[in-house]
C-alpha cells in the first residue's frame, strides 16, 4: 500500500511529531497510541514503512525523516467533495438543459443507500436493536426508510429544487465508540452546543452542522437531520461485524439560498471527541455549498 492510497482513504492527513499530542488522549484511544509510540522506535531504522495498527483507528506513518499521523475522520460527506475548499457544486435545473453536475451527486447518493437495501435486514448477524446493543458478533440493522421523505431518490434528494441533502456516514472505523455525555454533570453541559443539551439522549453521538459565519449561517438557513441528528451509539463499535452497516445522518438543507458559496462546519459530540484542530480522531468535517 503506497502512502498516498493510505492518506486518500482517510481524506485527512496531518504532519507532526508523535509525542507532544498525544497526551491529550484518553482511555482507549491512548492505549492504542502507546502501541503506536513503540511502533515507531521500531520503524525509525527504516524509511518509508508503514504501521499500521490493527486493533486502533489511527495510523502512524515513519517516511524518511518526518513522521506522519493519518487522522481518521469519524465522518465521511457524501457526495464527494471536490478541491482544497470541499466543495460541492451544482448548477441548478433540468439536465440536460442547464442543469449540471447533479445527477452525478445523485447517482452517487443512490449507490451509498443501495448498501443499506432492506433485503440486508435478512443478513446474517445483522439485527433489529432497539434500546440495547447486539449480541457478540452482530451489528445493528440501519433502517433508511427511516430517511425523511426529503431525502430519498425520488425527490432527486432535493438537487432539482435547490434543497440539497447531504450524507455523513460513519467510516467504519475499527474498535472506537462514543462516550456519551453526561447531561447532570455540570462540566458536561459547558461542553455541549447550548441547542443540544435540553433533549440530550446519551443513546445518541450527536452531529450538529451549521455555518461556518453568521453570514454563511443566514445563507443556509434551516437544517433538517434524518433519521437521527446523530449516530445511534449501540452500532458501536465496529470490530469487523460481517455486513456491518456503518450509521448515516441524512442533511437536508431546504432554504439554502442560490448562488452563494455557504461555509458548512459540521460537529460529532462525544465525550471523548475534541474539536480542536489536531485533535484525535477528528470529529469536524468542513465542505462548501454552492448552488448556482
Ligand atoms: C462538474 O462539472 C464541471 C464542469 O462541467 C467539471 O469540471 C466537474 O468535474 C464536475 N464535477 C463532478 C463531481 O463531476
Ligand atoms: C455471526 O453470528 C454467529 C451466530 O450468532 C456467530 O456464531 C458468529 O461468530 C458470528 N460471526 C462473526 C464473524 O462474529
Ligand atoms: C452523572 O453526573 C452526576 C453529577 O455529577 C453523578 O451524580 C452521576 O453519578 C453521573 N452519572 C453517570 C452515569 O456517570
Ligand atoms: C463498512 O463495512 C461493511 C461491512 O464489512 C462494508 O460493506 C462497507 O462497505 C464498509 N463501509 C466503508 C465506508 O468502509
Ligand atoms: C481539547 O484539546 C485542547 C488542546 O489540547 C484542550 O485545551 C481542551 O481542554 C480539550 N478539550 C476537551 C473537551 O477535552
Ligand atoms: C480536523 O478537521 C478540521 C475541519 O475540517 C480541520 O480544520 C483540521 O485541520 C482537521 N485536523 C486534522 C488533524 O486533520
Amino acid at each position: 500500500m503506497s502512502k498516498n492510497a493510505l492518506v486518500r482513504g482517510y481524506n485527512s492527513t496531518s504532519a507532526f511529531g508523535a509525542t507532544k499530542k498525544e497526551t491529550r488522549t484518553k482511555g482507549l484511544h491512548s492505549r492504542c497510541v502507546r502501541k503506536g509510540r513503540i511502533s515507531i522506535l521500531g520503524a525509525v531504522m527504516l524509511t518509508s514503512i508503514i504501521i499500521t495498527i490493527p486493533q486502533c483507528y489511527g495510523v502512524i506513518i515513519r517516511c524518511n525523516n518526518s513522521t506522519m499521523k493519518v487522522i481518521p475522520r469519524l465522518m465521511k460527506v457524501f457526495p464527494t467533495t471536490e478541491g482544497s475548499l470541499n466543495l460541492i457544486h451544482y448548477k441548478l435545473g433540468r439536465v440536460p438543459l442547464g442543469g449540471k453536475n447533479w445527477t452525478e451527486m445523485t447517482q452517487q447518493l443512490s449507490q451509498l443507500l443501495s448498501g443499506y437495501n432492506t433485503r440486508q435486514m435478512n443478513y446474517q448477524n445483522i439485527t433489529e436493536c432497539s434500546e440495547e446493543s447486539p449480541p457478540a458478533g452482530h451489528s445493528c440493522f440501519f433502517n433508511i426508510q427511516l430517511i425523511s421523505s426529503e431525502c430519498t431518490e425520488a425527490k432527486t434528494f432535493g438537487y432539482r429544487r435547490s434543497e440539497p441533502c447531504i450524507f455523513l456516514q460513519f467510516p467504519n472505523i475499527s474498535n472506537w465508540e462514543p462516550v456519551p455525555y453526561n447531561i447532570s454533570d455540570p462540566q458536561t453541559v459547558n461542553e455541549l452546543p447550548e441547542r443540544l443539551r435540553s433533549t440530550y439522549d446519551p443513546r445518541y453521538a450527536y452531529i450538529n452542522c451549521e455555518g461556518d459565519t453568521a453570514f454563511d449561517r443566514e445563507n443556509l438557513g434551516f437544517i433538517n437531520y434524518s433519521p437521527y441528528q446523530g449516530f445511534p451509539v449501540n452500532f458501536f463499535p465496529y470490530t469487523g461485524q460481517p455486513n456491518y452497516m456503518p450509521p448515516l445522518v441524512a442533511v437536508h438543507f431546504p432554504t439554502l439560498r442560490i448562488g452563494v458559496a455557504v461555509n458548512v462546519v459540521c460537529k460529532l459530540w462525544a465525550k471523548n471527541v475534541n474539536h480542536t484542530e489536531d485533535a484525535v480522531p477528528n470529529g469536524t468535517v468542513r465542505f462548501t455549498l454552492l448552488v448556482d
